[in-house]
């Protein structure tokens, strides 16, 4: 797979035979490592992180060098794109995403700009450019956006919620308002992903983190079709679809033009690899509280987990982002019982 010393989350992705399972844990870069909190703090705030090409190519290359995982993810945040189309965020210390504007009506989406990522983006390029040749090909780049539900849902509610209600709400009273919002953000993300993978990432994941807060007709209707429209439009690298509480879509899912589908915790290993069918490859699911319990524990479902999803069409990685109160030790153990893991004949 081009010249990658290590190119087993690529081949996996394609859904080739490989030597062993490929690992790598959503939010890997962030605050697991002192050595990330080392860069944050000589630093204003979490954004100047982000748009800091060097201190992101910085942050991103940890988890490769100090937890050895199977691929880096470039630094950078979902937010960025309800920024770059007009409405910037804070990051507020210890409660997360803030927008001073948010969407309201019909004409605030109007003033929504379509954006260009070469330029209101172009710093997370610039720091995939840079991470790519600090890598000198070690390990593949993984590039990333929200999906449009996802994104809807901050650009709507200002911050993060329990419930979404005030999103849910223009989606039931303003359908054709949501679609016009949902339109924006799906060309300007299709767009985005584009750029990633122009300037190095080698795969792309879409995260939908909320997708389970939707019912599944609402689902079908205000997130799955901008989710495949955003698939059928990239040719150019495997992308993978992390559609976090979306069980009750799995069969949906399978019929995407993507070639990893994410799934998380709840989701039954078994249950789902016979509703996807074996075109595609599975990426999860451990729950990432497991990562709190002891060693032997975290080995024992670990190697559960391996065995579950069997030696082939399996990425390693929790069901959603680890907790940043987890002991690195402990991430290490999730990562090298992977590493060590032998497959006993009878999955051969
Ligand atoms: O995965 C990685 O290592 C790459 C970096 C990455 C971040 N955010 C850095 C970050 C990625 C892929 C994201 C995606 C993201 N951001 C999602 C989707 C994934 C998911 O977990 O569901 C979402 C919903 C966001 C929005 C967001 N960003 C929230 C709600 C918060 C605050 C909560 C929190 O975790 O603190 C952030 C902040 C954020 N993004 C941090 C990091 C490392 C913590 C900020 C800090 O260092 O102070």
């Amino acid at each position: 797979m081009g010249n990658l010393k290590n190119d087993l989350l690529l081949r996996t992705a394609l859904g080739e035979k490989t030597e062993r399972t490929p690992v790598w844990l959503m939010r890997q870069a962030g605050r697991v490592l002192p050595q990330y909190r080392k860069v944050r703090e000589k630093l204003k705030d979490f954004k100047e992180l982000v748009k800091t090409p060097e201190a992101a190519c910085e942050v991103t290359i940890q988890p490769v060098d100090i937890l050895g995982v199977d691929a880096a993810i470039i630094f950078s945040d979902i937010l960025v794109v309800p920024e770059a189309m007009g409405l910037p965020y804070k990051m507020i210390e210890s409660k997360g995403p803030w927008f001073e504007n948010t969407i309201q009506d019909i004409k605030d989406i109007e003033k929504l700009k379509i954006a260009n990522p070469y330029e209101e983006l172009n710093y997370v390029l610039e720091a995939i450019k840079l991470t790519k040749l600090e890598l000198n090909n070690r390990v593949p780049l993984i590039g990333f956006a929200g999906a449009p539900w996802t994104i809807f849902s901050y650009m709507v509610e200002g911050q993060g919620s329990k419930n979404f209600s005030k999103a849910k709400k223009m989606l039931y009273t303003q359908p054709d308002w949501s679609h016009a919002l949902l339109k924006k953000i799906t060309a300007t993300t299709l767009a985005y992903l584009k750029a990633q993978i122009n300037a190095g990432a080698n795969i792309v994941q879409l995260f939908d983190s909320w997708a389970g807060d939707l019912s599944p007709d609402m689902y079908k209707e205000f997130a799955l079709p901008y989710i495949n429209e955003i698939c059928n439009g990239i040719d150019e690298a495997p992308v993978i679809v992390f559609s976090r509480g979306a069980y009750f879509a799995r069969t949906e899912l399978a019929k995407l033009k993507c070639n990893v589908i994410g799934l998380d915790w709840t989701m039954n290993i078994k249950e789902t690899r016979s509703i996807i069918g074996n075109n595609k490859t599975l990426q999860g699911n451990m729950d990432p509280c497991l990562l709190y319990a002891d060693y032997d524990v975290i080995k024992k479902e670990t190697i559960k987990m391996l065995n579950l999803f069997g030696p082939s069409k399996h990425i390693a990685n929790l069901g959603h982002g680890i907790q940043p109160d987890t002991d690195a030790d402990k991430v290490k153990c999730f990562i090298e019982t992977v590493k060590a893991h032998q497959f006993e004949l009878q999955y051969a």
